[in-house]
């Protein structure tokens, strides 16, 4: 499990309304990730807004290898904090971790999960991808899948950023899929593959520098 707090953040409220009137490369731009969310619940409309922008992303063989667990009941969100604190807490002991530090990250991890109003946990879902007589296009086919999660996931950021939402991913699943596939009784052929935390934005987040796009592309023609 990696860290869940990679960035310090300013205590200012957000005020995150008018969103809405943005160009898509103003919302493009101003998506960030909020580590820290207000007590305030999320209209389940817009929760489905998401979701329905997700359905629209690209997938191999348009496929849609993607599927989403929603979460707003307190005790739900509880006993899947609960559970992957205490997968985290072993795997940062093996890393040989002080307790006080294991302690520290844990409670912040089921903090940031327990208190947003909404939790989406994208799924993998593999079943229906092409199969091959060999290793490498099969691990291609799962490569394709993972990345077209990935663009599912960003039109929910996205979309979520234009509604005055504000969302945080966090990677934990990635690392105890089994933990949370038990917790939340899923069926085993969905991997859950991140945790996104949606509400509305209790302090502005520092913003992460972007590299130069000189940097980035390494060859045009
Ligand atoms: C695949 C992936 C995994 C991430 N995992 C975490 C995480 O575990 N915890 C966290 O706080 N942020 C996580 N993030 C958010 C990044 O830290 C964040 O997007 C990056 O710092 C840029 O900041 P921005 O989203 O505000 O532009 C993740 C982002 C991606 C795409």
């Amino acid at each position: 499990m990696q860290a869940d707090h990679e960035a310090s953040e300013k205590s200012t409220t957000a005020s995150a309304t008018g969103r809405l009137s943005l160009s898509l490369a103003e919302i493009i731009r101003g998506r960030r990730s909020v580590r820290r969310l207000l007590d305030r619940p999320v209209a389940r409309e817009h929760v489905l807004m998401m979701l329905e922008a997700a359905r629209w992303a690209p997938s191999p063989h348009g496929r849609q290898p993607w599927r989403f667990v929603v979460l707003t009941r307190a005790d739900v969100k509880h006993a899947l904090a609960k559970a992957m604190g205490d997968e985290w807490r072993r795997q940062l002991a093996l890393d040989g971790q002080d307790t006080a530090t294991i302690d520290l990250r844990v409670r912040k991890s089921y903090e940031r999960i327990t208190g947003a109003p909404v939790v989406i946990l994208p799924c993998l879902y593999t079943v229906g991808l092409d199969i091959y007589p060999d290793d490498v296009r099969n691990a291609a086919e799962v490569t394709m899948a993972v990345q077209s999660l990935g663009c599912a996931i960003q039109n929910m950021l996205l979309t979520a950023y234009a509604l005055g939402l504000d969302c945080g991913w966090m990677c934990a699943p990635l690392f105890c899929p089994d933990v949370v596939t038990a917790a939340l009784d899923l069926d085993p052929a969905l991997t859950p593959h991140a945790l996104i935390t949606v509400g509305y934005a209790a302090v502005e987040p520092v913003r992460r520098e972007r590299l130069p796009l000189e940097t980035l592309i390494v060859r045009f023609d």
